[in-house]
């Protein structure tokens, strides 16, 4: 069973298609990266998962049970713009409050838990105003994880995060998944972000999801290449696009050649024909830059 099965999923507002037959599957126990551009719909596609506002069409499953299943709903946890904090209260008091209107049993307990899975153990006495921007993320995923759910739906966490707050935030979600029993949602409008957490993508662009595939399967995807140099580029260009398919300059001042093909054969062919090649090296292009592939309509 998955945590999530959307089949057709389409959102309109008035004349506006937000999301448009969108098919999405979340296997249990994934860190799935929700990837798209702004305005792409993943906020919208992510409200309705969560029920804060209605479908116009296609269905959503969680658990194998409809998402308007109120024992269903139970089992999310929804981070989707700000968490309701109270600024001039401590990161403590807030979580007690939340926890106290959940009805949460061994509530003292639970917090302390929850502030250790999210790093936030040491700054509990933090009034929420004076926490920075990664801790008020981290809050929020806490405030989520209260009443012990086991879908977490979070909207953009790691916006604005510096490299640190990064780390940690993907430390957190490690932690998260580690028993095997809870799977999140992290929408994102960065691939590069999400990258060597998330053990699932799903990308989507115009309110339909373009891809979905595994972390391996995303890796596979970025197509190795060679990337040469000679002292005569222009002319070793015209060569090479005489025998391989696709041969281009990048940003950097190489050639890549994305054939299947071997140094031994490129430098011995340019060798032939009166070309020395300098430097020569296999390389992978990127996730961002296969991201940037597969918006532009490539893949
Ligand atoms: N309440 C609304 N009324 C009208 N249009 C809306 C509403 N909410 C979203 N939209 C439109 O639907 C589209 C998808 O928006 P959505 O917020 O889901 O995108 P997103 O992928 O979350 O973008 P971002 O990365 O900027 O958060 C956008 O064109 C947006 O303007
Ligand atoms: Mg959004």
């Amino acid at each position: 069973m998955n945590a999530v099965e959307i089949k057709n999923l389409s959102k309109n507002f008035g004349a506006k298609q937000a999301v448009c037959g969108l098919n999405m599957t979340v296997p249990m126990g994934a860190i799935y990266g929700f990837i798209g551009e702004n305005g792409s719909g993943k906020s919208t596609t992510e409200k309705m998962i969560c029920g804060l506002i209605p479908t116009s069409g296609g269905s959503i499953k969680l658990y194998g049970k409809d998402h308007t299943d109120d024992a269903i709903r139970a089992k999310l946890g929804v981070l989707i713009e700000a968490p309701g904090c109270f600024p001039s209260l401590t990161v403590w008091d807030n979580m007690m409050l939340q926890a106290t209107n959940l009805s949460i049993p061994h509530a003292e307990k639970e917090v302390i838990k929850i502030l250790k899975t999210v790093r936030m153990e040491g700054a509990a006495g933090n009034k929420y105003k004076n926490c920075s921007l990664g801790m008020k993320q981290r809050v929020g995923i806490a405030m989520a994880l209260l009443g012990n759910p086991t879908l977490l739906v979070l909207d953009e966490p790691l916006n604005g995060l510096d490299a640190d707050g990064m780390r940690i935030m993907r430390e957190v979600f490690t932690d998260i998944i580690k028993d095997g029993t809870r799977s999140i949602i992290v929408s994102s409008h960065l691939l590069g972000e999400l990258q060597k957490v998330a053990t699932h993508y799903g990308i989507i662009r115009h309110g339909k999801m373009i891809v979905e595939m595994t972390a391996d399967e995303l890796d596979a995807s970025c197509r190795t290449f060679l990337a040469l140099q000679t002292q005569n580029m222009d002319q070793a260009k015209l060569l090479l696009g005489t025998k391989f398919a696709r041969v281009e300059e990048d940003e950097a001042g190489y050639l890549r050649v994305y054939d299947q093909t071997t140094p031994e054969e490129v430098v011995a062919f340019l060798y032939e024909n009166g070309i020395c090649v300098t430097e020569i090296k296999t390389d992978k292009i990127g996730l961002e830059e296969y991201y940037i592939d597969l918006m532009k309509g490539g893949k």
